[in-house]
């Protein structure tokens, strides 16, 4: 008698189960939910500190040109932290950069770097994007930005 109980109650405890555990009301005829939208290609970053007369705005635009249309990030990495090609921007060692300056950083992004003191190819000027003075001004603040 008791084992029969505990039989019918076990039964009715795995049909709870299984009947909540069934998503019992999917709709069938939905389209499948659209695929997670692919994840940007970098996440924002942060400024360690921001250059004097420079905006957060800057920065950010500095960051959208270094791994876009500037196409900086091809050698100095997406992040800014160096490749095989050209060196890191974040650690505060600069190779051909006499004073971490806006004006200075300009210079060495509009003239490029055609004697690498340490890399094996030379960088073209303006990485061989072509930049607006404005757009040179931004990725000047995203670097000095990140050191
Ligand atoms: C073809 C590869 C390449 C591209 C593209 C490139 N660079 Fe460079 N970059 C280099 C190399 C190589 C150096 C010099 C390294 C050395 O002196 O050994 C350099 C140096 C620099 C420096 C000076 C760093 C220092 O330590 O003195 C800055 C600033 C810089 N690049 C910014 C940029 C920006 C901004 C862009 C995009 C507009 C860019 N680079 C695109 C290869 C590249």
């Amino acid at each position: 008698m008791r084992g029969r109980y505990w039989k019918t109650l076990s039964i009715a405890f795995v049909s709870v189960f299984l009947f909540t555990a069934c998503p019992a009301d999917e709709p069938a005829d939905q389209p499948p939910a659209d695929p997670a939208p692919p994840p940007a290609p970098e996440e924002p970053m942060a400024p360690v500190d921001l250059p004097e007369g420079v905006t957060q705005e800057d920065f950010q635009e500095g960051q959208r040109l270094f791994v876009g249309q500037g196409g900086c990030a091809a050698c100095h990495g997406p992040q800014a932290q160096g490749t095989a090609l050209g060196p890191d921007m974040t650690d505060g060692e600069w190779l051909n950069v006499e004073e971490p300056t806006m004006d200075e950083v300009m210079r060495v992004i509009r003239e490029g770097v055609a004697q690498p003191v340490r890399y094996p190819a030379p960088m073209p000027p303006m990485g061989g994007a072509r930049l607006t003075d404005d757009q040179i001004h931004a990725l000047s603040a995203f670097i000095l930005g990140l050191n």
